[in-house]
């Protein structure tokens, strides 16, 4: 292995379980008259129902300990799968998590506020601050740490979706995996959601470093998705910084507001169609608001000709299932006869 990809000079928790499953879906693949499609199983890597926060949080979680902290503070959204693996993490490891949450999608009602994430990060045992918007999040979150520097306590805060430059480099990690699974079979994409966009970065940048002739393809699952590019190319930076590499181009990379729908967290009916496709054919679950577009996005993808048949694919499998249950009604009304 060659130094760049070489992560031993990095603390890190032993959080997953490495390798994740690397599945060839044929029902799948036939479904959709080819391609040949593998599915990276990043949904089952163990601890905290998984997902892909687990990668980047052995980073942050690795540096946050060898630095004494005994709080962990982080933000998202009521169902925010980070939020819920960041709990699960921290009650592995002792540590005490605190998660600022916003309401920043257009769903309220019993699944949504009571169930899914919400309600495993409760289950971990973290302490759950629901906010109304922006300045609430902020002031709750100055609060929180004016609490702790009272009590003593050590805080570290991570961002939205665990992505900075140490978390990214989970998903540098998850590259050169995948790459060593697929002993020497020819890929010519990788599909991936993108939200805070770590995931797709560490990939990109892993994807630059081995110098592996790949396209990733980035589902935005938030508008604008004219931003995604200048977010991944700002993440793989910090990364390469901390690796002292040179900052890679990024020509490899495509951004796709194909499947992105009116806003986050707010599934379309192709959203729902990619669920049950996938949970069809291979029994696997996808989520409404990350997997499930990217997925859509894959379809899209396929029938529009832009993936041809003869390609082969790999489909990163980020998580994402409990919020599944968020959307309890609609994922009745989604899959009812
Ligand atoms: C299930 C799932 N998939 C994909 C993503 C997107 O990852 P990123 O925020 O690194 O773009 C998230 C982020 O929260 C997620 O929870």
């Amino acid at each position: 292995m060659t130094r760049p990809l070489d992560l031993s000079r990095f603390a890190r928790a032993a959080l997953g379980t490495w390798p994740t499953p690397l599945e060839d879906c044929r029902r799948l693949s036939e479904a959709l008259g080819g391609p040949r499609i593998l599915v990276k199983r990043d949904d089952v890597n163990g601890l905290g129902v998984g997902g892909n926060k687990l990668r980047k949080l052995e980073f942050l979680l690795g540096a946050a300990l060898a630095g004494g902290v005994d709080t962990v503070i982080t933000f998202g959204g009521l169902q925010t799968n980070h939020g819920r693996q960041t709990a699960a993490a921290c009650a592995r490891l002792g540590l005490r998590c605190e998660l600022v949450l916003t309401r920043a999608v257009p769903r309220t009602g019993e699944a949504y506020e009571r169930s899914g994430n919400v309600a495993l990060d409760l289950l971990y045992g973290a302490a759950v601050h629901i906010c109304d918007d922006d300045a609430s999040t902020e002031a709750t979150y100055r609060r929180i740490v004016d609490e702790a520097a009272a009590a003593g306590r050590r805080t570290v805060t991570f961002p939205v979706g665990g992505s900075d430059g140490l978390g990214v480099l989970g998903y540098l990690a998850a590259a050169v995996e995948l790459r060593d699974q697929l002993a020497g079979l020819a890929v010519d994409r990788i599909f991936c959601a993108a939200g805070s966009c770590g995931t797709v970065a560490g990939l990109a940048l892993g994807v630059a470093l081995l110098d592996w002739p790949v396209v990733v393809e980035a589902v935005a699952v938030s508008p604008p998705a004219a931003d995604k590019p200048a977010q991944i190319r700002r993440l793989v930076d910090e990364s390469a910084a901390l690796l002292e590499v040179p900052r890679p181009a990024l020509d490899h990379v495509r951004v796709t507001g194909r499947a992105v729908g009116p806003g986050y967290g707010v599934p379309t009916a192709e959203t729902w169609a990619a669920i049950r496709l996938f949970a069809r054919t291979e029994g696997i679950t996808l989520d409404p608001v990350y997997t499930g577009k990217a997925g859509a996005a894959l379809v899209d993808a396929v029938r529009g000709g832009e993936t041809g048949a003869a390609e082969t694919v790999v489909f990163l499998h980020t998580g994402g299932l409990p919020g599944l249950f968020g959307y309890g009604p609609e994922l009745f009304d989604a899959v009812a006869p």
